[in-house]
């Protein structure tokens, strides 16, 4: 069997083991971007499956000081930029440093972890709180008309006056109340870039320990609405720890699932 897969220069067939060999370009050599399995990660590279990127991602907290190819930074982008949110309203936002004082900067306000300077590239993730204002709001809900999405909506989503009242109408609210909501949003949009990451044999960590938002916005101008969710350091690894320990899937369910004893599916032990 053998599946379809978008490419810049249209469909093409992939082999049924999922890899795509993508049109990215590197202005490195291919030997030189090999990642720990081996695969290369040059000029039409082999990406890990969105399966292998899950199960090889680490917390990668050593990184070699090889640069990042433009290329790649640009593929966890829009990877980051492709994530579903609630009304579509994207309220990620991304500040790619490479310049080491910047780095610097982020390494001190992020209780100095000294290996986000040490990554070539830092992402700091954020959310941008006025995409929940009322006009952010009419734009999709017209977006979702426009795009024909509207008809396939179902229960109170279907009528119009619930999206009037609940979003449309009325006074202006305080941005705040929509905090968790934008980093809810923010953190799905930045575990893709993070995986993407992984697929392209460069290492990632999720950092919270993060710079307080108001040192953000004086550092770098960000206006009062932009609120800092994450910083991604990114680089490709020297050291990649061994898997951390997970819970047992039994251990996340709810209600017994009958399949699990038939099925084991345990990744680590
Ligand atoms: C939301 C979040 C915040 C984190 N913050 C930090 C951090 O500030 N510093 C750090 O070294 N690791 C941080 N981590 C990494 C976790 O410690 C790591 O993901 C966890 O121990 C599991 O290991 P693994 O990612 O290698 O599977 C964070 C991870 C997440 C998801």
């Amino acid at each position: 069997m053998s599946f379809k897969a978008h490419t810049e220069s249209g469909e093409e067939s992939v082999p049924p083991d999922g890899r795509v060999s993508t049109p990215v370009h590197s202005t490195r050599g291919t030997d030189s971007l090999k990642n720990d399995k081996g695969l290369s990660q040059g000029r039409g590279h082999t990406m890990l499956t969105v399966r292998e990127a899950i199960r090889e991602r680490r917390a990668v907290r050593k990184f070699k000081p090889d640069p990042v190819p433009d290329e790649y930074i640009l593929e966890m982008l829009e990877a980051a930029r492709l994530a579903p949110s609630g009304h579509n309203r994207q309220p990620w936002r991304f500040l790619v440093v490479t310049d080491p004082e910047e780095k610097r900067f982020i390494e001190d306000s992020c209780r100095h972890q000294h290996f986000i300077g040490e990554a070539p590239v830092v992402f700091v993730c954020a959310a941008d709180l006025s995409a929940f204002s009322k006009l952010s709001e009419r734009l999709r809900y017209e977006e979702f008309i426009e795009y024909g999405v509207f008809d396939t909506f179902s229960g109170d989503l279907t009528d119009h006056a619930y999206w009037e009242k609940g979003f449309l109408s009325g006074p202006e609210p305080d941005p705040r109340a929509f905090a968790g909501a934008a980093l809810a949003n923010t953190y799905i949009a930045i575990e893709h870039l993070v995986l993407t990451a992984t697929a392209l044999g460069l290492g990632t960590c999720w950092v919270q320990a993060r710079p307080a938002t108001e040192a953000l916005q004086k550092r770098f101008g960000w206006p009062e609405h932009i609120m800092c969710a994450a910083v991604i350091p990114c680089g490709y690894p020297a050291f990649l720890p061994s898997p951390r320990p997970r819970l047992a899937l039994e251990e996340l369910l709810l209600r017994p699932l009958p399949m699990v004893a038939s099925h084991p599916t345990i990744l680590y032990s």
